[in-house]
């Protein structure tokens, strides 16, 4: 992976510079940007990516599985950005499901995996990663929920080296996803998950569920409990634990 890499000083977006290419870009393509004006996160929110500070990058998969498998892209970008921090920086994230990586409780990194697909088979996964790396402060609605890898620390991070251990890590957790399955990487993603077994509150598009979260399925579902008993099978959804 990162064979091809098409670096850009600033975009709008490296997943929107991504989907152009993504047709004709071989397999591994990443795109990386010094700034992004207007990166984006879930549910249309904007994604806050100031120059030369962070990892804001899109990589081009194009694996040849139906549909319903791509929510476990994220999972395994979580698992291998989670571990690559740990390696480069020493300081080992927790998981929130679906896509945020948190240390002491803030964001240091966004996950969004978007998709080129017919009815039931992937074209391109989109899979972008937004690192907080060396920003020594945040704007003021993000200061209490976001943080970077330089003030957890203490000390600059490098941002190189961040990525190719990032790019590693994916290439390897693929190769073992594609021949493997799913099995090992959930079970990691569960390792460094912080909700899971915890009570939780999910605000979904028909309202908010509130229950303990059990686990995710193969499928990258998370799957939760209501204080009645009933299982509830959770797509997409932003949550909350619950003190
Ligand atoms: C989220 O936390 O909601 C997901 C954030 C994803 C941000 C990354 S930064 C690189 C790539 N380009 C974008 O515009 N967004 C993703």
């Amino acid at each position: 992976l990162g064979k091809q890499i098409v670096f850009k000083e600033s975009v709008e977006s490296t997943q929107k510079e991504a989907h152009k290419i993504a047709e004709e870009a071989v397999e591994g393509t990443l795109v990386i940007a010094e700034e992004q004006k207007a990166g984006r996160g879930r549910l249309t929110r904007v994604f806050h990516s100031p120059k030369h500070t962070g990892i804001w990058m899109s990589l081009i998969l194009k694996p040849d599985l139906p549909l319903y498998k791509a929510p476990q892209f994220t999972l395994i970008a979580a698992v291998a950005v989670a571990e690559a921090i740990r390696d480069t920086a020493g300081l080992t994230p927790e998981i929130k499901w679906p896509n945020d990586l948190l240390i002491n409780g803030k964001k240091i990194t966004g996950i969004l995996t978007e998709l080129q697909a017919d009815s039931d088979r992937i074209h391109s996964i989109i899979i972008g990663i937004g690192v907080n790396v060396n920003q020594q402060s945040f704007p003021e609605e993000l200061s209490g929920i976001a943080t970077s890898l330089a003030i957890e620390k203490g000390e600059m991070v490098p941002r190189a080296q961040l990525v190719q251990a990032i790019l590693k890590n994916l290439e390897r957790y693929y190769e073992e996803y594609m021949e493997n399955g799913f099995a090992a990487i959930k079970e990691k993603w569960e390792s460094l998950a912080v909700s899971i077994g915890r009570h939780i509150t999910a605000r979904t598009a028909n309202g908010s569920i509130r229950g303990k979260a059990l686990g995710i399925t193969d499928e990258g579902v998370l799957k939760l409990e209501d204080e009645q008993g009933a299982i509830h099978s959770i797509y997409s959804a932003d949550i909350e634990i619950d003190q």
